[in-house]
């Protein structure tokens, strides 16, 4: 039905809805992904896991009949195995879920993948990289969160950029490295050499007026 990333290996830039105007989050879309993005990162806030409520499966389901582009799902939830089925039928086409926000990552990521959908795990900056390694071979794609999850407009942490390494390492040739917080043309290249293959972007895109010119920049940036 769409594009499918895990087929492309060049670095792919996804702008997160999140710093989108909802008023008219249609439009919003089409300028960037025809201005260059690759494809949309989608931020489901639940106001437990995270200290903030975003949107759920109605506004997936709205971003689905505005583009066929690629969906990845970042879920900010408490109870993502609860939840993961009615994101999957919104349209979200990838679900990633934080491994604090489960007791058995393994468990979820069999349980995501019955559903249909590619699987992500991600994890706190102040989560130990090895509490993914159990899940590890299970996953489509490792987000690496960059920020305290929660907000878009923070400050980009380097103190995570050893764990996109040690992710790098021990992944698969058809498996991702993403990440997630603080992402602009300052920062991307260090995300980038330290082995990120996806880039969220919230502010850094959407705060811009002019969102292709936001996005050649960040290019530019990866080919330095
Ligand atoms: C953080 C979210 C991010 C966020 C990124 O809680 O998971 O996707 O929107 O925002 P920026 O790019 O502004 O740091
Ligand atoms: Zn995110």
């Amino acid at each position: 039905m769409t594009n499918n990333p895990f087929q492309i290996t060049a670095r792919q830039i996804l702008p997160s809805i999140l710093s989108a105007d909802f008023g008219k989050l249609g439009p919003e879309i089409c300028e960037v992904l025809d201005g260059g993005a690759d494809f949309l990162h989608l931020d489901v806030m639940d106001g437990h896991f995270v200290p903030n409520i975003s949107f759920g499966p109605p506004v997936i389901a709205a971003v689905r009949k505005a583009t066929r582009a690629y969906l990845d799902a970042h879920l900010m939830i408490a109870e993502p195995l609860r939840y993961a089925p009615a994101m999957v039928k919104a349209g979200a086409q990838n679900v990633t879920f934080h491994v604090e926000a489960v007791s058995d990552p393994a468990a979820a990521a069999r349980e995501i993948r019955k559903l249909g959908c590619n699987v992500g795990i991600t994890l706190n900056p102040a989560t130990p990289v090895e509490r993914l390694w159990p899940a590890i071979d299970l996953v489509d794609v490792v987000l690496v969160m960059s920020v305290v999850p929660g907000f878009s407009g923070q400050k980009f942490m380097p103190e995570v950029l050893p764990k996109v390494r040690a992710v790098k390492k021990r992944l698969r040739a058809d498996q991702r490295v993403e990440i997630d917080g603080g992402i602009n043309p300052d920062t991307i290249g260090l995300a980038a050499e330290a082995g990120a293959d996806w880039f969220v972007v919230a502010s850094a895109i959407f705060d811009r007026p002019d969102r292709a010119a936001a996005i050649r920049e960040l290019r530019a940036a990866l080919s330095r």
